[in-house]
C-alpha cells in the first residue's frame, strides 16, 4: 500500500469515524488505524458526546498531525454527521474517503484489501454477507435484522448487492461528487441505503468485499427502534417509487424499464 510520496496509488486518504460515547474505544481503533494504513488521515466526526469523547479525539490530534476532529453540535444521527464529514474532506481535496465504525467492529487490518479494491472501482462496500464475509458474536436477533434488512433491500430495489446495510466502505471522491449528497435526508443507519442505492443508479462501479465483523467489546450500540423505523419507511417508499416506475415504463414496453431514474 506503501507508496515513496506517503500516497496509495488511489490518491490520498482519509478514514471519517463517527462517534457517539466512545471514549474507550477512539484511541483503540485510531492507533490500529494507524498501523495497519499508517498514510491514511483520519478525522474523528463526534456529536457532542456526553461522556467526553471530544476531548479525547483533541488529544489524539494534538499527538498526530494525521489526525482531525469535527466536533458537531448535538447527536443529529450518523448520515447527518457523514454528510459533515464528506463535506470537510471534499474541500480538503482527499481522493479517497472511507466510513469506519469507532468501536472495533470494522477492523482496520482488513482496509488494506477495501482499497485494493477501489483500483476497479468507485465505491467498495466492505460486505458481510457475501461468500468469505462474517459476523462475530452477533445476537441471533441483529443477525436477523441485518439480513432481513438487506433480503428487504434487495427485494425493493432491485440491486445485486449482499450487504447494503454495512457502514465499512470506501469512497472515490469523484464518485461522493456525483451523488447529489444535498439532497440525502437519511438520518439513521439508513444513510448506508441511501448511499449505495445513489451509486447503484448513477451507473457507479460498486464492489463488495468480505470482511469479519466484530461485536464491540466496550459500550454500546446505538441502534434503536426509531433507526429500524427511518429504513424501513424510507427503503419502502424508494422501493415503491422505483417499482411504479418500472410498472410504468413496461406497460410502455420501454426497453430499459429495470434501470430507471427515479
Ligand atoms: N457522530 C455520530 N452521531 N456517531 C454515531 C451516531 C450519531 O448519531 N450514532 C452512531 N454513531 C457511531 C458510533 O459511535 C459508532 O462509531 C458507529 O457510529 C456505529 O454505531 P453502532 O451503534 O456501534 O452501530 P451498530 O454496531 O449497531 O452497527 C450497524 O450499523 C452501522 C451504521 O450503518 C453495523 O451494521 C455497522 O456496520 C454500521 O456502520
Ligand atoms: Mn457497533
Amino acid at each position: 500500500m506503501t507508496h515513496p510520496q506517503g500516497r496509495s496509488p488511489i490518491g490520498k486518504v482519509v478514514v471519517l469515524i463517527p462517534t457517539y460515547n466512545e471514549r474507550e474505544n477512539l484511541p483503540l481503533i485510531v492507533s490500529r488505524l494507524r498501523a495497519a494504513v499508517p498514510e491514511a488521515d483520519v478525522l474523528v466526526l463526534d456529536d457532542n458526546s456526553p461522556d467526553g469523547t471530544g476531548a479525547v479525539a483533541d488529544q489524539l490530534a494534538a499527538e498526530d498531525e494525521q489526525v482531525h476532529v469535527l466536533h458537531r453540535k448535538s447527536k443529529e444521527g450518523l448520515g447527518a454527521a457523514y454528510l459533515a464529514g464528506f463535506a470537510w474532506a471534499l474541500d480538503k481535496g482527499y481522493d479517497v474517503l472511507v466510513e469506519m465504525d469507532a468501536d472495533g467492529s470494522h477492523q482496520p487490518e482488513q482496509l488494506p484489501s477495501l482499497l485494493e479494491a477501489l483500483a476497479d472501482a468507485d465505491v467498495v462496500l466492505g460486505s458481510r454477507w457475501v461468500p468469505g464475509g462474517s459476523v462475530v458474536n452477533w445476537p441471533i436477533h441483529r443477525k436477523a435484522l441485518s439480513l432481513g434488512g438487506n433480503v428487504y433491500t434487495r427485494m425493493l430495489l432491485g440491486m445485486p448487492i449482499g450487504d447494503a446495510t454495512g457502514g465499512f466502505r470506501a469512497y472515490r471522491a469523484s464518485a461522493l461528487r456525483a451523488m447529489d449528497l444535498q439532497e440525502v435526508a437519511s438520518q439513521g443507519y439508513c444513510f448506508q441505503v441511501d448511499l449505495v442505492w445513489r451509486a447503484v443508479r448513477g451507473g457507479l462501479r460498486v464492489v463488495e468485499v468480505p470482511i469479519t465483523f466484530v461485536e464491540r467489546t466496550i459500550g454500546d450500540s446505538k441502534m434503536s427502534q426509531g433507526i429500524v423505523r427511518e429504513s424501513l419507511l424510507k427503503i419502502t417508499m424508494w422501493g415503491a417509487r422505483y417499482r411504479l416506475a418500472q410498472a410504468r415504463s413496461l406497460i410502455r414496453k420501454e426497453p430499459k424499464w429495470h434501470r430507471l431514474d427515479v
